[in-house]
């Protein structure tokens, strides 16, 4: 088994502050681990341990935390880009390790984004077998006639194979473009790009509005926040159980 850290080092990690700093917290009698009174050189079990810093509790590196991020355009979602374009991460200044997108945005798509660092969660929510619904406002160059929205919807073949059922409601047509809602229940990469290019009416403008039931709210392009209890409760209920037709 490994050893338990030490409690400075639990504090540096989870960005309350500096090794050296923690030392002077905990010299300052600001930190508690349990209720008690901290000591320097305490050893801690971060997954169990309650630490607090001045009678709030600190994230622990085993916490899991929960994000949701209005994702602007012109943003890639990774934590690095070697093209050194701006990228989600730059955007979170929570202070949470280890977090990471679940599934992605194209670069030049907005909306709703997801970042956790529950692993086995990401997982599940981006696996095809749960399902999990994502609406897109998108914008198309071309007028598709009912006809062909009907037949996307129904499904066709794309180079990675057949698209599964989805909705698309039609909300607005200008004289060169239209604008549709459209509901997926797989996240594929470039999936809706890909579908309505095949139709031949590529996308202008693609901006997800809701992922797993969640929706942006109020969230101005470029912020985030954390996820409520209720709402991380009902994503881990959606991906307790796989759905009993399963699928790849
Ligand atoms: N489909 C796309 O084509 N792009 C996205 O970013 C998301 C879904």
């Amino acid at each position: 088994m490994n050893p338990l850290p030490r409690l400075q080092k639990i504090l540096s990690e989870t960005g309350v502050a500096s090794r050296r700093h923690a030392e002077e917290l905990i010299r300052e009698g600001r930190v508690t681990v349990n209720g008690r009174l901290a000591r320097i050189g305490d050893k801690v079990d971060p997954s169990r341990d309650h630490i607090k810093v001045d009678g709030r509790l600190v994230a622990s590196p085993a916490a899991k935390a929960y994000l949701m991020l209005h994702k602007p355009k012109q943003v890639v979602t990774t934590s690095e880009d070697p093209e050194g374009r701006a990228v989600v991460m730059d955007l979170v200044k929570a202070r949470v390790p280890r977090l990471f997108p679940v599934g992605r945005l194209d670069y030049d798509a907005e909306g709703i984004l997801l970042l956790t660092n529950d692993g086995e969660m990401a997982h599940r929510l981006s696996h095809p077998s749960f399902e999990v619904r994502r609406t897109y406002w998108v914008k198309v160059k071309g007028k598709p006639a009912p006809e062909e929205i009907r037949k996307l919807s129904r499904g066709i073949t794309l180079e990675d194979g057949p698209t599964a059922p989805c909705r698309i409601v039609p909300r607005r047509e200008g004289r060169e473009n239209a604008w549709l809602e459209m509901t997926l229940r797989e996240g594929r990469n470039r999936q809706v790009k890909r579908m309505w290019e095949r139709m031949g009416y590529p996308v202008l403008k693609l901006r997800r509005l809701s992922f797993a039931g969640l929706s942006l709210g109020g969230l101005k392009a470029g912020e985030y926040r954390h996820l409520r209890p209720a709402e991380v409760e009902k994503l881990k209920k959606m991906t307790q159980e796989r759905p009993a037709k399963g699928g790849t």
